[in-house]
């Protein structure tokens, strides 16, 4: 594929953006390489390791020689079954075996669905602000993405009335993901009713990325819209996996849940691509749904502790517009456009560059997310160190507005 030196990349990928937070968070890197005291407040992920109980059965897994072998492409059986009780026991919906496919993380298994259920052509919706990658993946899969604009001001809520008047006789799928990342917003149960119901009436497959749904605060309910009724379980597929609720982003675990005929449809493609998920990976997974069952509320716990910290901090910014206390996920969304321009920046783009590269704090710009007026703040560190990145904003600020 190389032509007088100049490597051809496939229009397909042209057209493609790589994923802003792995960029942002991989330039944060580079300069803290390079030596700079840089607070990082942009990654998507616990900032402690895997728990000691999660480690010590995967070694336990290594040394009984367990995991070394390619295993079914959907993932062993034990986790699958595993699986299923958690589910079970959180939401009461119950999935056969046949119903779940486990493969190296919630992206890759959302890549799989957009490739077994979309058409050239088809039209799936997207509430704005979305997650990075779903634009992109449903583009690879030949999709097009419809986006929602949704209103701040009322929590980001998708009502039946916007969701009519996005939707058109090409509308295949619905992609749903609460939590919310970047926004924290949490539907609650009446608000998916309608979402579900609507579905089931017009028969929209909704995806639902549930991967934040252990990540909720202040008494909000975790709920998987799954659960509502059966018909809206059948109109589902739920994604969800290890990453966030057990601190298990590296070990690349996430799965499906839903009909028997996408699994088989995503089991075709994994077959020939990925493979099984790594099979040490599988069981440390296990592992972490089968024991230490107090893990998943400490680590709500911190995360609560951590948002009501970080909020009255980043609302108490010049020029940073917060909405309600978002209610779940590990991240704040603030209106930044405002704070730009006060500073002598035309664009939310360039003043998140310049925080990062003069203030030293790396953020993810909302352009990516499909709000480009707002940054993501993402509070997966220490109290403290998110108290000193906002307070190396609060000085950019103050010496720039100065001038
Ligand atoms: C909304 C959302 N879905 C899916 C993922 C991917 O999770 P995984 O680590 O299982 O691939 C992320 C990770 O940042 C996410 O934020």
């Amino acid at each position: 594929m190389v032509n007088g030196g100049i490597l051809l990349i496939s229009k397909r990928i042209q057209d493609i953006q790589l994923s802003s937070t792995l960029a942002a968070t991989q330039k944060t890197r580079e300069l803290k390489a390079e030596g700079r005291d840089i607070i990082s407040l942009t990654v998507g992920e616990p900032d402690f390791d895997t728990p000691k109980y999660i480690l010590d059965a995967a070694n336990k897994a290594i040394y009984e020689g367990k995991g070394h072998h390619y295993t079914d492409s959907a993932g062993i059986a034990e986790l699958r079954q595993a699986i299923a009780d958690f589910h079970q026991k959180h939401d009461f919906v119950s999935y056969e075996m046949d119903e779940i496919f486990v493969s190296a993380g919630a992206k890759l298994i959302l890549y799989y669905l957009f490739q077994a259920l979309v058409d050239e052509g088809d039209e799936v919706l997207i509430p704005i602000p979305y997650w990075v990658s779903y634009s992109e993946q449903i583009r690879l899969a030949g999709g097009v993405p419809v986006f929602i604009e949704t209103d701040p001001e009322n929590g980001f809520a998708l009502t039946e009335e916007l969701l009519d008047r996005y939707t058109s006789d090409k509308t295949k799928l619905l992609v749903l993901n609460s939590p919310s990342n970047p926004s924290g917003a949490v539907f609650n149960e009446e608000q998916l009713r309608i979402i579900g119901d609507y579905c089931v009436r017009k028969n929209i497959l909704i995806i639902a990325d549930e991967i934040y749904y252990k990540l909720v605060f202040n008494g909000a309910k975790s709920q998987s819209i799954a659960s509502l009724s059966e018909e809206i379980r059948q109109q589902s597929i739920i994604v969800n996996g290890m990453s966030k609720a057990f601190a298990m982003t590296g070990w690349r675990i996430g799965y499906a849940l839903g009909s028997k005929k996408v699994m088989q449809a995503i089991n075709k493609i994994a077959s020939q691509t990925s493979g099984n998920a790594a099979g040490i990976s599988q069981y440390a997974a296990l592992a972490a749904l089968t024991e230490g069952s107090d893990f998943m509320e400490e680590n709500r716990k911190l995360f609560e502790t951590r948002l009501n910290a970080a909020y009255p901090l980043v609302k108490d910014l010049p020029g940073f517009k917060l909405y309600e206390k978002p209610m779940g996920a590990f991240y704040l969304f603030p209106e930044c456009s405002e704070a730009a321009k006060m500073t002598g920046y035309d664009t939310v783009d360039a003043f998140t560059m310049a925080l990062l590269e003069e203030a030293h704090v790396g953020l993810v710009a909302g352009s990516g997310f499909g709000m480009p007026k707002h940054i993501r703040f993402s509070y997966a560190t220490s109290t403290e160190e998110f108290a000193e990145g906002v307070q190396r904003i609060k000085t950019f600020m103050e010496k720039h507005r100065a001038k």
